[in-house]
This record gives C-alpha cells, sequence and structure tokens, in this order.
C-alpha cells in the first residue's frame, strides 16, 4: 500500500514507518523539518509548511493515512490535536482515502479535566466525524520504547541516585513496537473497524512500578527512596522548566491511564507484550544508560551555569572598586572604568538570566564562552599572576569553558 504518515518525526510515527516499511509498505513522510525528514532517511517525503498547506495536493493515490501528531502545551497543541486532523480528514476524505488512522490518546473526551485531551477528543470528533467505514481512533495509555521522551525522562529518574515514589493511577504502557505493528494489521485489514479503540498493553501498572523496571533495565538501584506528592514534583519540574511535566501531565497520572487490554488483540494480530517483555526486546545500549544517569546533571549544569553569571555579574557590581583597581593596573581610569564595571556586571547578570531560559540558554552559553575568552585574555594581559593564584582565579576557567562547550555541543533534542 501506498501510506501518508503525518508526524513522521515524532517517537510514535518513527517507529510505525519502521514497520510499515519492513512489511514492504511505500510511506510518504510528512513532517516541518525538513531536515529531520532527510534525517531520517525518508524518501519522498513531504514538509508541512506552517500557513496554508494544501492537503488535498498531497494525498492523493494513497491508500491509507495515519495521524500521529502531537504536543504537550502551547500553541502546537491545537493545532497538532484539533486543526491539523480536521484539515487532513476533510482532504483525505475527498481523496478517497481508504483507511485513516488517527493516533489519540487514552481518556480523550470533550470534557475531560485536562486540555490535552479535550482536544485530543476535539481531533477524534473531526475525524470520525467523516463518517468513513475503514476510518479509526487508536487512544494509547503511555507509550515506551527507544527514544520516546518520557521513557527517557523516566529512566533519567530510575538513575537519579534519589529515587521520588510518586503516588499514581494505574496505567498500562503499551510498547512502541506493539502500538506500529497493530496501526500496520489494522491499515491491513479488510474487516469492519470499530470507531474507537484502546491501545494498551497487559498492565496495569502504578507509575513506580514502570520506574522500577526502568531502573532495573538500566541496572540501577536507588541509594535513597523519598515519597513525594505529584504536585511537588510538578512545581519542582516547572521551576527547572522541565518539558513533559506539567498540570497536564500529573492530572493524567493522578486519574491514570486505564484501557481494555484485549481490544487490540480483538481486532488486531498483535499482542501486546508486557512491561517487562518489552523492555527485554530492547536492552538498554550504553548510549541510553549514560545519558539515562547524565540527563538530571545535565540539566543541574544549566541551573547552575545561570546562577553562577547571575552571581557574578552581582558581585562585580557589588564591588565595583575592586574591578576599578583591577583596570587601573592597564592604565583605565574615571568614568571609563566605572562604566566597564557596570556594564559588564549588568552584562554579566542577562547572560545568567538567559541562562535560565531553555529556549535562549544555547545562546547564551555561546554568548558565556567568548566572554570568559575575552575576560581570560584581558586579566593575562593585566595581572598575569593571576595564573599562579592558588584559588585558581585563572585556571577555573578552563574547566567552567569545557563544561559550557559540553552543554552547547548536546543535540537539541
Ligand atoms: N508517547 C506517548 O506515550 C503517547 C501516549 C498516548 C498518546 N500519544 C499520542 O500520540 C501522538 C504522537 O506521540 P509521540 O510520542 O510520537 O509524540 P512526539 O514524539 O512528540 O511527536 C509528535 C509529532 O507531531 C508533530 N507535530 C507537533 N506539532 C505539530 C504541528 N503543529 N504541525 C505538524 N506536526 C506537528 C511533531 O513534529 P516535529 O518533529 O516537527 O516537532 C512530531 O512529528 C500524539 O498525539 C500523542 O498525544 C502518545
Amino acid at each position: 500500500m501506498k501510506i501518508g504518515l503525518i508526524g513522521a518525526t515524532g517517537f510514535i510515527g518513527r517507529h510505525v514507518a519502521r514497520e510499515l516499511q519492513a512489511r514492504g509498505h511505500s510511506v510518504r513522510a510528512f513532517g516541518r523539518r525538513h531536515e529531520e525528514l532527510d534525517r531520517l532517511g525518508f524518501p519522498r517525503s513531504v514538509t508541512i509548511r506552517p500557513r496554508a498547506f494544501d492537503w488535498s495536493a498531497h494525498l492523493g493515490g494513497l491508500d491509507a493515512v495515519v495521524i500521529a501528531t502531537g504536543a504537550l502545551g502551547g500553541a502546537d497543541m491545537i493545532k497538532a490535536h484539533e486543526e491539523l486532523p480536521r484539515q487532513v480528514a476533510e482532504a483525505a476524505a475527498g481523496a478517497g482515502i481508504r483507511h485513516l488512522v488517527l493516533v489519540s490518546a487514552i481518556g480523550a473526551s470533550l470534557d475531560a479535566p485536562t486540555a490535552f485531551l479535550r482536544t485530543k477528543a476535539e481531533g477524534e470528533r473531526a475525524v470520525l466525524g467523516q463518517d468513513r467505514l475503514g476510518w479509526m481512533v487508536l487512544r494509547p495509555s503511555l507509550v515506551y520504547g527507544p527514544g520516546g521522551s518520557s521513557m527517557d525522562f523516566l529512566a533519567a529518574l530510575a538513575a537519579f541516585p534519589i529515587r521520588p515514589r510518586i503516588a499514581s493511577a494505574p496505567i498500562r504502557p503499551i510498547l512502541v513496537d506493539d502500538l506500529a505493528a497493530a496501526i500496520a494489521d489494522i491499515l491491513e485489514s479488510e474487516e469492519t473497524l470499530p470507531a474507537t479503540v484502546d491501545a494498551v498493553g497487559p498492565g496495569p501498572i502504578v507509575l513506580d512500578d514502570y520506574v522500577d523496571a526502568l531502573g532495573r533495565w538500566l541496572g540501577v538501584t536507588p541509594r535513597l527512596v523519598v515519597r513525594l506528592p505529584l504536585s511537588f514534583i510538578v512545581r519542582a519540574a516547572s521551576f527547572l522548566r522541565l518539558p513533559l511535566v506539567n498540570e497536564d501531565m500529573a492530572t493524567m497520572l493522578a486519574n491514570g491511564a486505564d484501557g481494555d487490554p484485549e481490544a487490540l488483540s480483538r481486532l488486531t494480530r498483535t499482542r501486546p507484550s508486557d512491561l517487562g517483555q518489552g523492555l527485554a526486546r530492547h536492552p538498554a545500549t550504553p548510549a541510553e544508560r549514560r545519558m539515562a544517569a547524565l540527563a538530571p546533571w545535565l540539566e543541574g549544569l544549566w541551573l547552575s551555569l545561570g546562577l553562577f553569571w547571575i552571581a557574578s555579574g552581582l558581585t562585580a557590581l557589588a564591588n565595583m572598586e575592586s574591578g576599578r583597581v583591577l583596570l587601573a593596573e592597564a592604565s583605565i581610569g574615571g568614568r571609563l572604568a566605572s562604566a566597564i564595571v557596570l556594564g559588564g556586571g549588568l552584562f554579566d547578570v542577562a547572560l545568567g538570566l538567559l541562562t535560565l531560559v531553555r529556549r535562549y540558554r544555547r545562546m547564551a552559553a555561546i554568548a558565556e564562552v567568548l566572554t570568559v575568552l575575552l575576560y581570560t585574555a584581558l586579566a593575562t594581559l593585566i595581572v598575569p599572576s593571576a595564573w599562579a593564584d592558588p584559588l585558581g582565579q585563572l585556571m577555573k576557567n578552563i574547566p567552567i569553558v569545557m563544561a559550557t562547550f559540553l552543554l552547547i555541543q548536546l543535540p537539541k533534542r
């Protein structure tokens, strides 16, 4: 079959593409990021333009369409959950597409307690409203597998020396391979399809069981276990600006992500693996183990880098006289010296504040490396003896530059 896959750059989309290609189908991948589609090796991919994208011009000749777009919040959430499925459903109906699968989420409902699930329900309504046989909605519970951002996040939690225990209602995680296989089965099916089907693993478990299983998968055991209310974790995570954790996520965890464990087996040939089997199908690679161990400390490094620049800027502002004394050694005095010390202090504080904002932090880190190099070069010219300072006044700049380079080098996603 010729299958259009929308959201091909996402976690679920990538696995669905691999499954469909392995079964000999031809995939037309749709995504917003052309370079990412290329990196993933999709031939004949289509880049979705943010404004005025004509879906009907790109769906012709396809036998089936899978929509696997989503976002956890922000403007993208409405676009990916409501607007895009509506536009695709209208164009797909016009193009006579035989099969369409929308990847929604368990608990989607127009009166759900979270915007995430309400927007999902709007997308479902747009697709099912076309009233086509062979079009359906799949509602996964938590999906896990290689490259999944929730799994990466919780694996980092499992690898952290202090393990918070988080109370959650039951969830039935499903392995992404099983979800992808079920989607492929559905697209290949000639049977009459139900409108909506739960896509869940055998479960049920609670989130703590899942984190423990990830710990075993990584081969780590927590050194200290603490019980923390979910509200505290959400507050801490939003202070650290961690992606994935927000009020909606907390509400969904508190309500659980349970569903009918037999639903997929009744409809498809896929028999979802339990969590232990699923994780064993993808033993943790050295890179995954290293990343899980590093991730919390990298966030800590960003935070401490930002605070370091703010503190050093404030120290310079509070102690302007020593800055002027230093500049006097280079024969710079008077108003110019005061302006340099004041400007330098404010600049450092600004860099530190930008480092705390996820969107700007990489740009700030580049400026910080350049600034440290400049400060170090100037200090070397003015007071070369600082290199011999027993507290390592200038020597410290070497590991600071290295650590900042490390953060700059990390891939954005
Ligand atoms: N993962 C889970 O545990 C889970 C559980 C239940 C339901 N789901 C649902 O399954 C779907 C896919 O999840 P996932 O884990 O694969 O998410 P993901 O890795 O974040 O991928 C989301 C995909 O949607 C695309 N996208 C986001 N906003 C878009 C927009 N405005 N226009 C076009 N494309 C947009 C992304 O494109 P870019 O790459 O360009 O950002 C990406 O391809 C979502 O609807 C999610 O709610 C996931």
